[in-house]
C-alpha cells in the first residue's frame, strides 16, 4: 500500500483482505460504523467511506436497518480459453491505431489503464533520487566522457548475480546494457535474422516486439496461448515441424498481456525442444520478479546448455518505470554479435544512471521492494476482477493473471474494442484495444487493462464506465 493512500481505503482495503482470505465469511455481519470507526481509531466519515468503497466493489452489501454483510462472492468471471491465432506467418504491420493508442497511453490528464505500470507513488522514488544523486557525485569525471558501449561493470556484475534468482549463472563478461529490453529484443532480433525470416511470437504479445518486427521486415508466426500455463508447446511444436522458424520472442513467466506463468516443466520441455532444434529462443525476463514463488521466476534459460537462449530484461517493471532506458541482455552463443550490433546502433548509455542502478539492485533495499510490489499488485488485480464481474457485460472473460499488474479481458463478440476505446477516450478513459496484440485481426473484442496503479473512487468509477460503455455497445449491435 503507497504510504499516501487515503486512511479510507488502507481500512478498506484491511477488511477487503480479510473477506478474501475467508476471515470474514460470506453473509457475516460487520461492525456498524460507529464500531468500525472506534476499533480502528478512525473517524466516522472514514469508516463510512471505507464502507461505501467495499460496496462499491461489490464486496459488502447494506442491508436497511440491519447493518452491513459481507456478500455471498458473485462469481468472478472465467478466464478465457486458449487462443486460437491463424496458423500461417505474415508479414508483421502494426495497425494504424496502435501510434495514437500509445502516444496516449501515459499522457496526464486521463484515467489511464493503458501504460503496463504501477503508480509513482509505489517505487523508491527517494532512495532512487539519492542514489542518482550520489552516482553523479562520485563520479562526476565520467560527466565529462564518453560512457563504454558495454555498459559500467559494476551494473553488469550486478546483473548477473540478479540472474541467479531465475536459475541462470551469466558470465557479466557477455552482459550488455541496454537502452531498455525494447532495445535488447531487437539487437537479439537482429543478431538472428535477415528480412523475411519467421519468427514465432505468443498470440497475443506485446506491442513492442510486433513494432520491432515490423522495423526489420520480419514475418510472424502467432502461437495459441493458455491464459494460465503460456504457450502451447505442442502448437509450437507444429510450428517448428512445418515451418522454417528462426527464433521464438517469448515472455515465459508473467506475459504480456496475459499474466501466464509457463510451468516449470514446460520451460524445461521449451529449452530443450529449440535447443534440439538450434532455433533461438529470445527470452523476455522483465517480469520475471513479480512472479509469486522462486519457482515461477525461474528463466527457460536456466534449462539451456547450449547457449541458445538470449536473455532480455530491464528495471522499468521492478524498480521504477522512469528508469526503463537501463535494460540489459545476455546473448548465449551470439553475445559477440550482440555486442557488435550495440556498438553499431546506440554505442552506449548513462554511466551515472548506470552506477546508481548498481548500487540500487546491490544494496537499495530492491528485494523488500519487489516483495511489496507483489502484495500490492495482487490485491489491486483482486479488486480489478471484483470490478469487472460486477460491472461489465454477461459474457465477459478475464485473466487471473500469475503476478504483474495487467488483465486480458475478453468481452462479448458484440463488443467492438476500438470503438470501445474510443468512446473511453471521449470520457478521458485509456484502454488498449485488443487488435493492437497480433498481427491478425483476431482479439476485435478484447482489452488490456493496467491494474498497477492504486485504486481511487475515480479509478473504481472509471473503470465501471469502462463496462458500462461496452455493455452499450453489445446493446447496440
Ligand atoms: C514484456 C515486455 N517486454 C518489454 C517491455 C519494454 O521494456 P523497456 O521499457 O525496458 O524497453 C515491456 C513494457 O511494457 C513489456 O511488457
Amino acid at each position: 500500500m503507497p504510504a499516501d493512500s487515503p486512511l479510507y481505503l488502507s481500512l478498506a482495503d484491511r477488511l477487503a483482505g480479510l473477506a478474501a482470505s475467508g476471515s470474514l465469511r460470506p453473509g457475516a455481519r460487520l461492525p456498524s460504523v460507529r464500531a468500525l470507526s472506534e476499533q480502528h481509531g478512525v473517524s466516522i466519515s472514514t469508516a463510512v467511506q471505507a464502507y461505501r468503497t467495499l460496496e462499491d466493489r461489490g464486496v459488502i452489501e447494506a442491508r436497511p436497518k440491519s447493518g452491513f454483510f459481507v456478500r455471498r462472492p458473485r462469481a468472478l468471471p472465467p478466464v478465457p480459453a486458449t487462443t486460437r491465432p491463424p496458423t500461417r506467418p505474415v508479414t508483421v504491420e502494426v495497425k494504424g491505431i496502435a501510434d495514437a493508442v500509445l502516444d496516449l497511453v501515459g499522457e496526464p490528464g486521463y484515467i489511464s489503464f493503458g501504460a503496463a505500470a504501477g503508480a509513482p507513488s509505489l517505487y523508491a522514488n527517494e532512495r532512487i533520487r539519492r542514489a542518482l544523486a550520489r552516482s553523479a557525485q562520485r563520479h562526476v569525471d565520467s560527466l565529462g566522457r564518453y560512457a563504454t558501449s558495454m555498459g559500467v561493470p559494476e551494473l553488469r556484475q550486478a546483473i548477473s548475480r540478479r540472474a541467479m534468482n531465475m536459475g541462470c549463472g551469466l558470465d557479466h563478461r557477455n552482459v550488455v546494457v541496454t537502452n531498455g529490453c525494447t532495445e535488447s529484443v531487437t539487437l537479439c532480433l537482429r543478431a538472428v535474422t535477415q528480412p523475411g525470416d519467421v519468427i514465432a511470437i505468443e498470440s497475443p504479445t506485446y506491442f513492442g516486439f510486433l513494432r520491432a518486427m515490423q522495423a526489420l521486415g520480419l514475418r510472424a508466426v502467432e502461437i495459441p496461448m493458455e491464459p494460465r500455463r503460456g504457450m502451447s508447446l505442442e502448437a509450437l511444436e507444429l510450428a517448428l515441424d512445418t515451418q522454417q522458424i528462426k527464433a521464438v520472442v517469448a515472455v515465459p513467466t508473467v506475459s504480456n498481456p496475459m499474466g501466464s506463468v509457463m510451468p516449470t516443466a514446460s520451460k524445461k520441455r521449451l529449452a530443450e525442444l529449440l535447443e534440439h532444434r538450434g532455433v533461438a529462443l529470445i527470452e523476455d525476463v522483465i517480469c520475471n520478479e513479480l512472479a509469486p514463488t522462486e519457482e515461477s521466476r525461474r528463466a527457460v534459460r536456466s534449462f539451456d546448455r547450449s547457449g541458445n537462449v538470449m536473455l532480455c530484461g530491464s528495471f522499468g517493471k521492478t524498480l521504477a518505470p522512469g528508469l526503463r532506458g537501463v535494460g540489459w541482455v545476455e546473448a548465449g552463443r551470439w553475445s559477440a554479435e550482440v555486442a557488435s550490433l550495440k556498438r553499431s546502433f546506440t554505442g552506449g548509455g548513462s554511466s551515472v544512471v548506470e552506477w546508481a542502478v548498481a548500487e540500487l539492485l546491490d544494496h537499495g533495499g530492491y528485494d523488500q521492494g519487489l516483495r511489496q510490489l507483489r502484495r500490492h499488485f495482487a490485491e489491486q488485480v483482486r479488486t480489478a476482477r471484483q470490478i469487472i464481474g460486477g460491472a461489465f457485460p454477461n459474457g465477459t472473460r478475464v485473466t487471473d493473471p500469475s503476478g504483474g499488474f495487467v488483465l486480458w479481458v475478453e468481452l462479448p463478440r458484440s463488443v467492438d474494442a476500438i470503438e470501445l476505446y474510443r468512446r473511453c477516450l471521449a470520457q478521458g478513459i485509456i484502454v488498449v484495444p485488443g487488435p493492437l496484440f497480433t498481427t491478425s485481426t483476431r482479439y476485435r473484442n478484447c482489452l488490456r487493462l493496467n491494474a498497477g496503479a492504486s485504486w481511487t473512487p475515480e479509478r473504481e468509477a472509471a473503470l465501471r464506465l469502462v463496462g458500462r460503455l461496452a455493455t452499450e455497445i453489445s446493446l447496440e449491435a
